[in-house]
C-alpha cells in the first residue's frame, strides 16, 4: 500500500459526490469512478475529480487502489462487494449493506476470509455530541437508559409524482423507508446506548400506494415498538412522507439522571434534561475527549453531514494500516442492520412481537 491511500469509487450519483469529497479530505487519492456505463464513469470521474474513469469494476479492481466505495443502489451492493472482495480490495459499502440478511451474512464472512477492512456509513455516529452523548452514557453520567424513542422523518416521497429507484424492490429491496433511513436510527440508538433491540413490533405503512405509473409495495413509513437486552423500551416511526421534514433524524435517551436528545438537523448541541436544570451543551464546550475528537473547527463554527463522512473515511482509511478506530462502523453492523429490517417487515406481515437475531 502506497502511503497514501489510493481510493476508487463505484457509483455516480449523490454519494459518490459526499464519499469523493471525504476521501479527499481525508488525505486519500481519488483514484479511479466506474459508473453504470462507460461514458457515465467519464462523466463521473469528471466531475468528481478522479484521476481516471473506468470503463468496467474490473478494470478498476485491474488497478492500484486500495480501497472501493461501493455507493450504488441497495440491490447492487452485494455483487459489487463480492467482485472487491474477491480482488483482496478493502471496501466501504453504503447503507444498506445487502437486501437480505443472508446476503448481509455472506459479504462479512467474505470479507472477513479475505482479510480486508469492511466499512459501512453509518455516519452519525461521527457528529461529537453523539460521541458527547455516548460517553455520558458508558460513564454513567445519564444513569441507566430507561426509554429510548425518537424519529426518523423526511417528506421527499411525500407526493404521488415523487419516485426513485429507492421505490422499486428490484433495486431498493423489500424494505424502502426502514432500510433507507431506520437502519440509521436504529444504529444510532444502540451506538449511543449500548443497548441492543432484541424484540419489537412493527407496523409499515405504504400511505402512496401508486406513483405514477409504479403500483408501491414497499412502506412509506413505519412505526415500531421495541424492547432491549438491558429491559428497556422504546419507540420509534420512521418515515419519507412528513411534509416538512427533510432529515429530522431525532432521538430521546431517558436516563435515571439525565435525558439526552439529540437532532440530526441542529447537531451542534445535544440538550441535556435533569429534574432541577435543562441544558444546551454546545460542541466545544464538551469534557470528553471522545467528543473533541471530531471537532475540527472551533465551537461556533457549524459542522455538519460532511464532516462526518469526512470522519469515517479517515477512520476508515486509518483502519487500513493498524487498528480501527473505536466506533468504527462494520460490515458486521450492516448485517445488525440488515436482521432488524428483517424483523420489521415480519412484525408487520405477522402482526406479532418478532424476536431480533442476535
Ligand atoms: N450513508 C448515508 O448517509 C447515505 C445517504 C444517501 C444514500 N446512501 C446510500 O448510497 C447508495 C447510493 O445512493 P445515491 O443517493 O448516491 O443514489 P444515486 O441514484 O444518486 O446514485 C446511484 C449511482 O449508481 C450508479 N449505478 C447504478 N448501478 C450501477 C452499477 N451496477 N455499477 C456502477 N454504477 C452503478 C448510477 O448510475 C448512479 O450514478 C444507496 O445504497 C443509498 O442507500 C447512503
Amino acid at each position: 500500500m502506497t502511503d497514501r491511500i489510493r481510493a476508487g469509487i463505484v457509483g455516480g450519483g449523490f454519494m459518490a459526490t459526499v464519499h469523493a469529497r471525504a476521501i479527499r479530505r481525508s488525505g486519500g487519492i481519488l483514484s479511479a469512478v466506474v459508473a453504470s456505463t462507460p461514458q457515465r464513469s467519464q462523466a463521473a470521474a469528471e466531475e468528481l475529480g478522479a484521476e481516471s474513469a473506468a470503463d468496467t469494476l474490473d478494470q478498476l479492481l485491474d488497478s492500484d487502489v486500495d480501497v472501493v466505495h461501493v455507493c450504488t443502489p441497495n440491490a447492487t451492493h452485494a455483487p459489487l462487494v463480492r467482485a472487491v472482495v474477491a480482488a483482496g480490495k478493502h471496501v466501504v459499502c453504503e447503507k444498506p449493506l445487502a437486501v437480505s440478511p443472508a446476503e448481509a451474512a455472506e459479504l462479512v464472512a467474505l470479507a472477513a476470509e479475505a482479510g480486508v477492512t469492511a466499512t459501512v456509513p453509518f455516519v452519525y455516529r461521527f457528529y461529537p455530541m453523539v460521541r458527547e452523548a455516548r460517553a455520558r452514557v458508558a460513564d454513567g453520567t445519564a444513569g441507566p437508559v430507561r426509554l429510548l424513542h425518537g424519529s426518523y422523518l423526511q417528506d421527499w416521497l411525500a407526493e404521488d409524482t415523487d419516485d426513485d429507484w429507492r421505490v422499486d424492490p428490484a433495486a431498493g429491496g423489500p424494505s424502502r423507508a426502514f432500510a433507507d433511513i431506520g437502519v440509521h436510527w436504529c444504529d444510532l440508538v444502540e451506538f449511543v446506548s449500548g443497548h441492543r433491540i432484541t424484540r419489537l413490533v412493527a407496523r409499515t405503512i405504504t400511505a402512496v400506494p401508486q406513483r405514477g405509473s409504479r403500483p408501491v409495495t414497499t412502506e412509506d413509513a413505519a412505526v415500531v415498538l421495541f424492547e432491549t437486552d438491558h429491559g428497556a423500551f422504546g419507540n420509534l416511526t420512521v418515515s419519507q412522507v412528513s411534509q416538512g421534514r427533510k432529515n429530522r433524524l431525532w432521538f430521546s435517551l431517558d436516563g435515571a439522571a439525565e435525558s439526552l436528545c439529540f437532532d440530526q438537523e441542529s447537531p451542534e448541541s445535544l440538550w441535556i434534561g435533569g429534574r432541577e436544570v435543562n441544558r444546551q451543551l454546545l460542541r466545544g464546550t464538551s469534557e470528553h475527549p471522545a467528543a473533541a475528537r471530531y471537532t475540527v473547527v472551533p465551537a461556533g463554527h457549524p459542522q455538519g453531514y460532511q464532516d462526518c463522512f469526512d470522519a469515517f473515511v479517515a477512520d476508515t482509511h486509518a483502519a487500513l494500516g493498524g487498528p480501527a478506530p473505536d466506533g468504527l462502523p462494520t460490515f458486521a453492523d450492516g448485517l445488525r442492520a440488515a436482521r432488524v429490517t428483517q424483523a420489521v417487515l415480519d412484525s408487520s406481515r405477522t402482526s406479532s412481537w418478532v424476536d431480533v437475531t442476535p
